[in-house]
């Protein structure tokens, strides 16, 4: 597989397949790359004739004090798990590359709304981050369609309306949440557990089904069953973000019969803070 680290270099391909009639899929990622990522891969594989995959850490997306210099980098290990993933091209941007103004002078993506709740909330400016340089690198990679995954639900969200609102010709593909063995959701962040906190972790997982099948049994006592697993997760080790019920079209607060669910929750084990969501339909 061939790497890249310019814009040019990068079109010299792009341009090449498009002139063949080739149809470009593109995954973005941050990098130390786990079988969540690789299944966006494969399934970018199966919709597409080129696998164009990035990685770039975007300081664009990282708050004062989140973990930007700490995020882990494992360049090797991924472009090995990349060529035998079968991607055909890994771009590797660096920072002037992406953001070649100071961040001052940057323009910036800002989906309303949306971005203001849940982890817009507890991270100002995060989605703003994001859609920026999901934005940039549908411009610099120019593909047919991406993938993202539903493991960053409200991150789909907001790049799915970023797209309709701004006329992208980019097809948006979601692929359903890697899990390990016990429910905890696939994330780069995992590594920052120690032992005794990697045990505790299935507890948001757990904290989601548990919800999920009360809601299912009848109960919309959306605010009380919010408060006791937020409890529960307390009781094993988390610190509290959020743990919401919400209408799974737009992520507001959902009706008393609202059929379409999603359980959106974030929470902090250690030096982790770790999201997941479970999405269910009631009749
Ligand atoms: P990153 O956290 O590296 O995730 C890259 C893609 O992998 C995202 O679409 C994310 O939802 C998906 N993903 C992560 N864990 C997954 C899992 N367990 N199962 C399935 N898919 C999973 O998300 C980002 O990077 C960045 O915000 C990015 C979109 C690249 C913009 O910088």
């Amino acid at each position: 597989m061939k790497s890249v680290e310019t814009v040019a270099a990068l079109r010299e391909d792009i341009f090449r397949w498009r002139s063949k009639g080739e149809k470009i899929a593109l995954v973005p990622t941050m990098g130390n790359l786990h079988k969540g990522h690789l299944a966006l891969v494969k399934e970018a594989r199966r919709l597409a004739d080129r696998v164009v995959v990035s990685i770039f850490v975007n300081p664009l997306q990282f708050g004062a004090g989140e973990d930007f210099a700490s995020y882990p980098k494992t360049e090797a290990e991924d472009a090995e798990k990349l060529t035998a993933g079968a991607a055909d091209l890994l771009f590797l941007p660096d920072v002037k590359t992406v953001y070649p103004k100071p961040q001052d002078e940057q323009t910036r993506v800002e989906v309303p709304q949306i971005s203001n709740t849940l982890c817009g909330a507890s991270r100002p400016s995060h989605f703003v981050g994001v859609a920026t340089v999901v934005c940039k690198l549908f411009n610099m990679v120019q593909p047919d369609l991406a993938i993202f995954g539903e493991k960053d639900f409200q991150q789909l969200m907001v790049i799915r309306r970023m797209v309709e609102d701004l006329s992208m010709p980019v097809a948006i593909h979601a692929l359903a949440t890697v899990r390990e063995g016990d429910g905890l959701a696939l994330s780069s962040r995992n590594r920052y557990l120690t032992a005794d906190e990697r045990h505790s972790a299935s507890a948001l997982y757990r904290a989601l089904q548990e919800t999920a099948t009360l809601l299912k049994g009848g109960d919309r006592d959306y605010l009380r069953l919010e408060e006791e697993a937020m409890s529960r997760l307390e009781t094993a080790g988390f610190r509290r973000d959020y743990f919401q019920i919400r209408r799974s079209e737009d992520l507001t607060p959902p009706a008393a019969d609202e059929c379409s669910l999603v359980i959106v929750a974030a929470a902090y084990l250690g030096k982790a803070r770790l999201i997941d969501n479970l999405q269910l339909t009631l009749d």
